[in-house]
């Protein structure tokens, strides 16, 4: 199978005038095309900030992370944030959805950025609602929804544009548990049907039982 994204050695310092914090320590991993990664470790152990570093949303302080043979480090910024908005879908752990937006607006985003029109934005973002089993709920506000309806909504966001990469921090965070099953069906079934790498940062045991591969870290303050 083919390589998708390979990591090696990769350390993020956070370093605030106080005592520096070693928040991803010498980590190495690989994602293959079609499979399913699951990060684990204790709360603080550098799961948002390793997937942050992945998106390109945080800068690395050393090793490096090479996407489809494409070194981070020969990159412009604008490339990277380039490849993030073709490429790879992201699931925050606070989803971030825009206030203002119905569900349909915010799925569309993706779409809109990499210059579709409206129409068949919303389109192509009813079917992914209806995947995840909100097709009742297009218009409404995030502040109309429920926290597993947003974070619903947060996901149909991150496949919309069909990325090669999707990175989901906590996804199943808010889910009732068949809810949540019936999510990571879905997620499943794209990536079995789009030969895409999912990278999901858990503690859910029924991802741990679809997934390929488990990365637990564990790293802490210097
Ligand atoms: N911007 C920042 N500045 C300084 N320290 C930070 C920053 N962001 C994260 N950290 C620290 O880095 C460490 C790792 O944080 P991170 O959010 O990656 O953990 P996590 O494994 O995702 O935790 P959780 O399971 O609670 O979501 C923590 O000790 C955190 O306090
Ligand atoms: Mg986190």
């Amino acid at each position: 199978m083919s390589n998708l994204l390979k990591v090696s050695q990769l350390t993020k310092v956070f370093d605030p005038t106080t005592i520096p914090i070693e928040a991803v320590k010498d980590v190495d991993l690989e994602l293959h095309e079609g499979e399913i990664t699951v990060i684990t470790g204790r709360s603080g152990s550098g799961k948002s900030t390793l997937l942050h570093l992945i998106a390109g949303l945080e800068e690395k302080t050393s090793g490096n992370i090479k996407f489809k043979d494409n070194d981070y480090d020969e990159l412009t910024s604008s490339k990277i944030t380039e490849l993030r908005r073709t490429e790879m879908g992201f699931v925050y752990q606070f989803h971030y959805l825009l206030n203002e937006m119905s569900a349909e607006e915010n799925v569309s985003l993706p779409l809109l950025l990499n210059n579709f029109n409206m129409n068949a934005a919303i389109e192509s973002s009813r079917n992914i609602l209806d995947l995840l089993g909100l097709s009742h709920r297009y218009n409404h506000k995030p502040s109309e929804l429920s926290g597993g309806e947003k974070q619903r909504v947060a996901i149909a966001r991150s496949l919309v544009h069909s990325p090669s990469l999707v990175i989901l921090d906590e996804p199943t965070g808010d889910l009732d548990s068949s809810t949540s099953e019936e999510v990571i069906n879905s997620l499943k079934n794209y990536v079995k049907d789009k030969k895409a790498c999912l990278l999901i940062a858990t503690h859910d045991e029924n991802f741990k039982k679809i997934s390929d591969q488990t990365l637990v870290i564990d790293s802490g303050i210097i």
